[in-house]
């Protein structure tokens, strides 16, 4: 049986491939593979192991119905057509958990980085702007005690939410369509209205997948009802907030900062004004950029392609 993966993966991954017996091709140019390029490569192998960045829409899917596994190496998968994967019987598996510590270390370094102007001081000095000391100058704001409140209170959310409480004992509100009965009892959470997380929230971090219902959500209006001192963090998806919209809450004070860890597009262009904002913090998603959720995410989705290879459910399975 042939395996083709997308992009170079950690050796666990690979190496469990081989250990079960499986023939592996890997995309190795530099470059992102086309879907046309993917088609042609799907058509020569039984399974594919792909990347959140390739589209897997109903055309793909199609010309591919006789894959017997795709595996992919991300938890979120807003780039599958999942209903066309269920209708034409091709199991398609994710890599949840794994990541959930490197993602809310990502969103807390970057809570912190924004409520000091890291980034900006870090600029000021490589452009030999460090200047003099001035008692009312380079100042930021403090977290103890303030109010977290998380979009979408899942794996991730629980993560930085413990950080939170943990660190800077912070109260944890949160917007979800159902009670998250262990947040509550171990955080003592509070499930709110959205209306509420945007009007108490010190921090405000967005941690839903992306879907109709999430694309655009953060837009002017929303940041308008927003505290004139609160952090806006996303590290889930960059579609989920409007890129102008934030820049105006930014650049009028609407809100204190905004970091960032995924863009729309991405990657983003090098002269997008949020990157030299004083009160922006911009990373290049690396929310599971670690040795250890990537190593972890290369062996779920291993796992994943050598069940659907024998006909079992996958371990980690997005379809219903
Ligand atoms: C995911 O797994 O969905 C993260 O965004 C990393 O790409």
């Amino acid at each position: 049986m042939k395996v083709f993966v997308s992009r170079l993966i950690p050796d666990t991954g690979l190496q469990l491939l081989q250990q079960a017996g499986l023939q592996t091709t890997v995309w190795t140019e530099d470059r992102q593979i086309t879907q046309q390029e993917l088609i042609e490569q799907a058509k020569q192998h039984d399974a594919l192991l792909c990347m959140g960045s390739d589209k897997m829409d109903a055309h793909f899917l199609t010309q591919c119905q006789h894959l017997k596994v795709i595996a992919q190496f991300s938890v979120g998968y807003d780039n599958v057509d999942v209903a066309a994967s269920t209708r034409l019987g091709i199991p398609f598996g994710n890599t949840p958990d794994v990541l959930s510590d490197a993602t809310a270390d990502v969103a807390f370094l970057l809570m912190l980085a924004v409520s000091r102007k890291a980034f900006y001081m870090h600029k000021r000095i490589i452009s030999g702007d460090w200047g003099t000391y001035r008692p009312t100058l380079n100042l930021g704001v403090e977290l103890k005690n303030k109010t977290l409140g998380i979009f979408g209170l899942g794996r991730i959310g629980m993560e930085l939410a413990r950080r939170c409480r943990g660190a800077y004992n912070m109260k944890v509100i949160y917007h979800n369509r159902s009670h998250n009965v262990q947040a509550e009892q171990e955080l003592q959470a509070q499930r709110v209205s959205f209306e509420e997380l945007l009007a108490q929230s010190d921090v405000l971090s967005v941690h839903v997948a992306l879907s109709p219902e999430t694309e655009g959500k953060f837009n002017a209006d929303v940041f308008r009802k927003m505290k004139p001192s609160s952090i806006f963090i996303n590290t889930a998806r960059g579609k989920i907030h409007q890129e102008q919209d934030l820049i105006q809450a930014l650049n009028e004070g609407w809100i204190w900062g905004a970091g960032l860890d995924v863009t729309n597009p991405e990657p983003m262009k090098p002269d997008n004004p949020l990157l030299s904002m004083p009160n922006a913090a911009v990373l290049p998603h690396i929310g599971s950029a670690t040795v250890q959720a990537r190593n972890d995410m290369a062996r779920l989705a291993a796992m994943n392609i050598i069940a659907g290879l024998h006909g079992k459910r996958l371990p980690h399975c997005i379809n219903p």
